[in-house]
């Protein structure tokens, strides 16, 4: 590998909100990641902190050139400059977007378990959160049409919010999928957002397609939100994009966005992400198979330690999705356990809703040497949790 991602940095006392931790605490909850990011940003970054002067920025060209020439390399999407806009993050996009696109008490589409976020997006903004539950087999997920129309056919429901792909439970939704999606959202009049931030997470041999690419139906309805922020490990740049090619909706959602003063860079925003998006495929790749490696790794780890917890097979993000309903039905208690024995912090399922109750959510991007150490904690944690329960 040309990239070093086994240096163990240490980012304690640094503001972080992961590592904002007791001494001897391992976190591996929130979604960012311990790695340095990718050498062209850093690069990108200094200069312009060696610059000395931090005015006001405008959002250049050659930003639209780096996020339309990244998504015709890796996703083979073709977007037009128009149907783009800066924004200051996929949340702040989201919520202004919600803002426009629904009334006050108007029903809102996710499909549980989600990126809990996505609540407060619309509850905060005085809207409902229409729940459509993923169903699971035990192996993988998959989406409940039957539902998801009954639940867009509700004369109150205006808007959805895809998740692709999908945080906690990492499936990249296939284009029959996503064509489905978009003829029933079409039939009963509904907009989609579609957040698509960890698209440039998928393991290696697997490509992610853009709700907008799949046909003109999807292309119409659809706002998408990206951004370099997860993959590239820049979520405090706040630089993040939405993609309208539809130009009446565009039109709203970008009015939006100004007003709601959420389209104008900082001062690192654009040169991280045009550095990320024009230099860093190389690094991404190797990053996607370090990810890759510690999925596999910490997956074995437990079939062999903890055979009755279901590591599910995932296809995108770093974030491991661990059935544990075999030792508990209120994985709180579990994840309290284990920090409070072993120091490791976790996430507790039901914070996704749906049947996140059964599950924990465990961040493996980090060094190997730090994810063993996790791992060991974790199992500990586990057995000691059911021994204390008599399991
Ligand atoms: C699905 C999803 N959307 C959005 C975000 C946050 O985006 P931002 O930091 O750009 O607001 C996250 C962060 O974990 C996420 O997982």
């Amino acid at each position: 590998m040309k990239f070093d991602f086994d240096e163990i940095i240490n980012r304690r006392d640094t503001y972080s909100v992961k590592w904002d931790v007791s001494k001897g605490e391992l976190p591996m909850w929130v979604a960012d990641m311990d790695f340095k990011t990718a050498p062209a940003v850093i690069k990108a970054v200094t200069r312009r902190a060696e610059s000395g002067v931090f005015g006001y920025t405008i959002v250049p060209d050659r930003w639209y050139e780096a996020y339309i020439g990244h998504w015709k390399r890796l996703h083979g999407f073709e977007m037009k400059k128009e149907w783009l806009c800066f924004t200051t993050g996929v949340i702040p996009a989201i919520t202004s977007s919600v803002k426009r696109l629904t009334n006050p008490g108007d029903n809102v589409i996710v499909q549980t378990p989600v990126y809990n976020i996505f609540y407060n997006c619309v509850e905060n903004s005085g809207r409902h959160i229409l729940e459509n539950a993923l169903a699971f087999d035990g192996k993988k997920y998959s989406m409940d049409f039957d539902d998801l129309e009954k639940k867009l056919s509700h004369p109150y429901t205006t808007l959805m919010i895809l998740c692709n792909p999908q945080n906690p439970v990492g499936c990249v939704w296939d284009k029959d999928v996503l064509a489905k999606v978009g003829r029933l959202c079409d039939k009963y009049g509904v907009k989609v957002i579609s957040d698509e931030i960890h698209c440039d997470l998928t393991e290696p041999n697997v490509g992610y397609v853009p709700f907008a690419s799949v046909n003109e139906t999807c292309k119409n309805l659809s706002v998408t939100c990206l951004s370099v922020t997860k993959a590239f490990n820049l979520a405090a740049m706040q630089s993040a994009a939405v993609c309208v090619p539809n130009e009446n909706l565009g039109r709203v959602i970008f009015r939006g966005l100004n007003s709601d003063e959420v389209a104008e860079p900082g001062a690192f925003a654009i040169d991280a992400a045009i550095a990320a998006l024009e230099d860093g495929d190389e690094w991404l790749k190797e990053l996607r198979a370090y990810i890759s490696d510690n999925r596999a790794y910490l997956t074995e780890y437990l079939n062999k330690e903890l055979p009755k917890v279901n590591v599910i097979g995932q296809n995108a993000t770093y974030l491991i999705w661990a059935d544990v309903s075999y030792y508990t039905n209120d994985p709180v208690k579990l994840c309290d356990y284990i920090r409070k024995t072993t120091g490791l912090f976790i996430t507790p399922g039901m914070v996704y809703h749906g049947d996140g109750n059964k599950f924990v959510r465990i961040n493996v991007a980090c060094p190997k040497k730090t994810l063993s150490d996790g791992v060991e904690r974790f199992v500990k944690g586990v057995k000691g949790y059911a021994n204390s329960c008599g399991k």
